[in-house]
């Protein structure tokens, strides 16, 4: 299994950063684009990795915020597989900034072959996506900093991720995490009948060191979680907190991880 960030916060040497992710992952003979990021970023980025994205098979959309899915645009006539949630109008609570899709469904369905799946949908013998992710925690999703049009409270109940079945155990990868890691992890054992979770890459949406990530990091070292790679928007003193546990390392764009 082979991850090669092409967008993510952090700039690599030779690589360029922005708000946003955009993974690609190899695994069972398969080249999977988890979301791409905010702009042609993911692009510009993948071709000075000598990625050629025309050897994607599926893209995978882990919610519908314009973060992970405005790169959309850069691209055309793949498989398209997210919750159907996706594509509504949503905002920032705090501003009323629009940080939903720039593409609507419809233009989306022009462009690829688009799959919405609310329950898990399995892209190959030892990947999956997700679908809805159950909130079942009591220190994950408990709050919300966006709405709807209307001014409802928006919790990304589209929020979705993938699950890659290794000889190790499990590796999760998230887009943004708004479902929460402990969530979106226990999801997918249930999803793929694993007992074993080898690791977890992408973003945490964990912005200080309060309840939830402490109660995240027990969870990660009680469940003896041997890859721990937050990013995105895990945030300091998150990602302080990671360090001290875990010993991490800064994900940037231009990274390849291979395990
Ligand atoms: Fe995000």
């Amino acid at each position: 299994m082979k991850i090669s960030v092409l967008a993510d916060n952090h700039a690599g040497a030779f690589t360029r950063a922005e708000h946003g992710l955009s993974y690609l992952v190899e695994h069972d003979q398969r080249k999977i684009l988890l979301d791409t990021g905010q702009s042609s970023l993911f692009a510009e980025n993948a071709s000075v990795m000598k990625i050629n994205l025309e050897d994607i098979d599926t893209i995978v959309l882990s919610h519908g915020h314009f973060d992970h899915g405005d790169g959309l645009d850069n691209l055309e006539g793949k498989k398209l597989i997210c919750h159907p949630g996706c594509f509504v109008q949503r905002y920032r609570k705090q501003d009323n900034t629009y940080i939903g899709l720039k593409l609507s469904k419809e233009e989306l369905e022009q462009r690829f072959s688009l799959i919405t799946a609310e329950e898990p949908y399995r892209i190959s013998e030892g990947s999956w996506f997700l679908g809805y992710i159950p909130r079942i925690t009591d220190f994950e999703s408990q709050r919300t900093t966006f709405i709807f049009k209307d001014g409802s409270p928006d919790f990304v109940d589209d929020d979705s991720a993938m699950a890659l079945m290794l000889d190790e155990g499990l590796f999760i990868v998230t887009g943004c995490g708004h479902a929460g890691i402990v969530n979106t992890i226990e999801h997918a054992l249930k999803v793929t009948g694993g007992n074993k979770i080898a690791g977890v890459m992408g973003g945490f949406h964990l912005k200080t060191d309060d309840r939830q990530t402490i109660e995240t990091i027990k969870y990660l070292k009680e469940n003896r979680v041997k890859y721990v790679m937050p990013s995105h928007c895990t945030e300091l003193p998150a990602l302080a907190s990671f360090y001290n546990e875990f010993g991490i390392r800064q994900v940037k764009t231009g990274d390849v991880f291979e395990i």
